[in-house]
Parts: C-alpha cells; sequence; structure tokens
C-alpha cells in the first residue's frame, strides 16, 4: 500500500456484488481499511459470518478475509471514508434504455453521508457522459464543487467473474486499468490508489468520458465480433460447413484474426447490455449506431434459432414438440457459475414452452431452478436435450451415455460434443452452425 500520507486508508464500496466484493477483499488484502455497504441486508449478514454470497474463485480463495471487510447496510458508514467506490448495477429495461436508477440512489446517499474532499469512484459500466451529466448535477445541487468539496473519477471494472481459468488467471488484482477523473488532482489520487491495489499499468485517460467509453468500446467489440460469427453459423448450416472448424481454421492465421465462436446467444450482465448504453447516448446526438444495433438483433435472435433447430429435429424424427420432453441442459449463461442474469437458458425456456414442449430444466449449480435430482434424472427424463451451458459435468458425459438414457436428438447450443460420435449412435445432432 502508499505509504505516503496523501493517499488516504479508508476506503468504502458500495454494491458487493461480482464486482464490489472481490475490489473489497483486494483492498483489504492490501492493507486498507474498508467498508462495504450493500442495501442487500442478506448479503450483508452472509459477508460479516465469512461468507460469499456467491460463488466466485477470487472469493473464495480469500475467505478469510470477508471478515475483515465492516460490511454494514447502514449507509452513515460512508462518512468514514476517505474513497468510495460506487459498484452498483447498470441494467436495460424491457425496451433496452438504461436504466441509472441504482446509480443515482447510491450517489444520493454518498451526498447525504459525505466526507469534506471524499475522492468519489464510478466502478459501474456506464456509457460517456454519464459521469458529468447525470451525477456532477446531483452534487452540484447539493453546492458541492468538484475539485473542492469532492473529486470524481470513473474507473472501468473489466473482470470476468467465475472460475479464474475462464478469465485465463485474470482477476480484480491483475488487469489492467483505465481511470479518467474530472480534475487533475481527483486523477492522480485515483491513478495511485489504484496502483497501489492493483499488480498491472493503471492508464489515465484524457477525461473521464474517455475512459467511460472505453468499457463500452471493449464490451461492444465483444458482442460484434459474437453476433458475426452467429451470423456465419445461421449462413453456413445451409451450406453444410462446420463453422467451428472454418473458425479453428481460420485462428491459424498468426496476426488480424481472433476467433470467436457462435453459440445459443450471449448472456451475463455485461455484453448484452452495454452496448445498448452506447446506442442510447449517440441516439440522443443523433447517432445511428446501425453495425451495434443489428449485432444485438443477432445475438438476440440465438435463442429462437436455437429452439428452431430442435424443432428441425424432432420433425426429422416424426416427433411433434408439443408434449415431447425437452431437456434444458444448464441455465446459467456461462460454465461452473450460478449466474443466470440475462441467461440465453430463460429464452430458450420461454420459446419451448410456447411451442408446448414440456421443458425439463437442470443445472447443478441451480438447483432451485431444476427439474430433475441429478444428471441421471435429467437424462432419464428427457427424449431431447438442448446443450445451454457448458458446464465441466456436461462437457464431460459421453456420447454412449446419451444413448443408454434413450436422448434421441441433442442440440449442442454450445458446440461442445463430439458430434461424430453422437450422430454414429443414431441420435439426431445439431451444433450453431454445425450438423
Ligand atoms: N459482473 C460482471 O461480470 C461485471 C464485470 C465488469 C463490470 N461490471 C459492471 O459492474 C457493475 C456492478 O455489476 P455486478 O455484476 O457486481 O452487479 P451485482 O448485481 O452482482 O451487484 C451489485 C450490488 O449492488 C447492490 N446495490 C444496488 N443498488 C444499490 C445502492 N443504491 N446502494 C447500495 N447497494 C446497492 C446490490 O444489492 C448488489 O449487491 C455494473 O455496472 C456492471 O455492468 C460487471
Amino acid at each position: 500500500m502508499q505509504k505516503n500520507k496523501k493517499y488516504s486508508k479508508v476506503v468504502a464500496v458500495i454494491g458487493l456484488g461480482y464486482v464490489g466484493l472481490p475490489l473489497a477483499i483486494r483492498t483489504v488484502e492490501k492493507g486498507y481499511k474498508v467498508f462495504g455497504f450493500d442495501l442487500d441486508k442478506k448479503k450483508i449478514q452472509a459477508i460479516q459470518k465469512g461468507q460469499s454470497p456467491f460463488k466466485e474463485e477470487f472469493i473464495e480463495k480469500r475467505k478469510s478475509l470477508l471478515s475483515k471487510i465492516n460490511a454494514s447496510s447502514d449507509p452513515t458508514v460512508l462518512q468514514k471514508a476517505d474513497i468510495v467506490i460506487v459498484c452498483v448495477p447498470t441494467p436495460v429495461d424491457e425496451k433496452f434504455y438504461p436504466i441509472f436508477k441504482p446509480l443515482i440512489s447510491a450517489v444520493e446517499l454518498i451526498i447525504k453521508n459525505k466526507k469534506a474532499g471524499q475522492l468519489i469512484v464510478i466502478e459501474s459500466t456506464i456509457n460517456p457522459g454519464v459521469c458529468e451529466e447525470v451525477l456532477m448535477p446531483l452534487f452540484q445541487k447539493a453546492k458541492l464543487i468538484e475539485g473542492k468539496d469532492y473529486f470524481l473519477a470513473h474507473c472501468p471494472e473489466r473482470i470476468n467473474p467465475g472460475k479464474d481459468a475462464i478469465s485465463h488467471g485474470y482477476n480484480v488484482s491483475n488487469i489492467a486499468r483505465v481511470i479518467g477523473a474530472s480534475s487533475k488532482k481527483g486523477l492522480l489520487w485515483a491513478k495511485n490508489f489504484y496502483q497501489s491495489i492493483i499488480d498491472a499499468p493503471i492508464k489515465a485517460m484524457g477525461s473521464i468520458k474517455e475512459a467511460e467509453a472505453c468499457k463500452v468500446v471493449e464490451n461492444s467489440f465483444r458482442d460484434i465480433n459474437i453476433a458475426f460469427v452467429n451470423e456465419l453459423a445461421k449462413s453456413f448450416a445451409k451450406m453444410d460447413i462446420d463453422v467451428k472448424n472454418v473458425i479453428e481454421g481460420a485462428a491459424t492465421k498468426p496476426f488480424a484474426f481472433m476467433a470467436h465462436y457462435p453459440s445459443r446467444g450471449v448472456g451475463g450482465h455485461c455484453i448484452p447490455v452495454d452496448p445498448y448504453y452506447l446506442i442510447e447516448r449517440a441516439k440522443q446526438n443523433g447517432f445511428d449506431h446501425k453495425f451495434l444495433r443489428s449485432a444485438r438483433e443477432i445475438n438476440n435472435s440465438m435463442p429462437a434459432y436455437t429452439v428452431e433447430l430442435m424443432h428441425d429435429l424432432l420433425n426429422e424424427l416424426k416427433l411433434p414438440i408439443k408434449s415431447t420432453a425437452v431437456g434444458v441442459m444448464g441455465l446459467s449463461y456461462k460454465a461452473n457459475v450460478d449466474d443466470l442474469r440475462e441467461s440465453p437458458a430463460v429464452k430458450i425456456i420461454e420459446e419451448l414452452e410456447n411451442k408446448g414442449a414440456r421443458v425439463i430444466r437442470f443445472d447443478p449449480f441451480i438447483p432451485s431452478m431444476s427439474d430433475a435430482k441429478n444428471l441421471e434424472d435429467f437424462l432419464k427424463k428427457s427424449t431431447a436435450i438442448i446443450f445451454v451451458t457448458n458446464h465441466k459435468v456436461f462437457s464431460a458425459i459421453k456420447p454412449q451415455t446419451f444413448k443408454k438414457f434413450g436422448i434421441r436428438a441433442i442440440v449442442d447450443g454450445v458446440n461442445s460434443l463430439d458430434k461424430e460420435k453422437i450422430k454414429k449412435l443414431g441420435i439426431k445432432y445439431r451444433g450453431i452452425g454445425r450438423r
């Protein structure tokens, strides 16, 4: 930790979710006194007892530090902090408009429980302009002056929570960051703070807007690339070309190609959400992000496309989709976690139910939403399967096991199974862009 007295030692984190909790732990680990504030009392109680409210490898490995966070649902703890970091959700509504309510309410709590000269850092994902156009007016209304009464900075988080392996060993402690701030002093303070907790470069941006833009660009880049391969999957399926093999082939080019893979759709709090923040903000300036809108449409269409593939297979088997037992294998949006946010499984289930299928849901990470006791029970109950989440336990299933339990058709929504072996066993198979 910074030894220089200039750099304060008391930090408060608002929002102890997938982003805020690892950050609070890391800040404790680096020697700061940390207050954690969240409206969710159950979460606070769990953390106070030294338990993580969700499964996360970074937290699991540092479980002993949980009880060292002064976790509270009392916002007056914010008065004790020199640095307040905001990690509350920034979702979209059913029409895909950004919802700023949690962010605004967190900043209002900071203002109500203010300590003079605090550094306030927004880590939540936001579009360019939010800090200056949405948040700073709240301070102005309270007659607080930036650079004197408070310092405002934005340092978007980049972690991919869950297992370290998913994020190639990167976590809150070692991912490079960008920072923008409204004043030089705020920028220097924020940069020094992040340098003291993160073992990676911290890049100071020219403005707070530039830092806000970095994050939406990063996630839009991913959304667009995934949309491209999802579109290829639909096109190549009609030409009987295996898109996965093609991408693996193209990826042998050592430069200027980056492999992305098609699937049953994107999920989570970031990729299917953040591009809308940019789309909506640009619209206010009279700019239409056609490319990005189109990517969103393609990726949003994938769950329905996946169900159509199942419909086709059942037709080939002369089975009606109505009342056929279709197993949905995996509910969370990514492998080996229990996170359901924006999961394509939800839309797949909706589509299947609309078509009258008898849906059997199963996810060992989410037993409360499963219709089967265990994998064996799930396979027994299902006639056909849509493979939605690439949990290790699912990708390890041998093709013979599907046969043993009488599975007649599989839609491999994550292109993870051995299609040749499955087809040899007489099971109908479709992947996303492979047959
Ligand atoms: N999850 C990710 O993979 C990820 C990665 C990078 C960035 N982000 C961004 O980080 C932000 C937080 O995401 P998350 O995944 O941690 O969300 P989360 O839902 O897991 O956690 C947010 C927490 O904030 C609390 N909260 C909501 N409003 C509050 C308020 N007014 N005061 C105090 N607490 C409040 C909630 O109770 C919850 O515990 C979002 O903007 C998200 O886009 C998320």
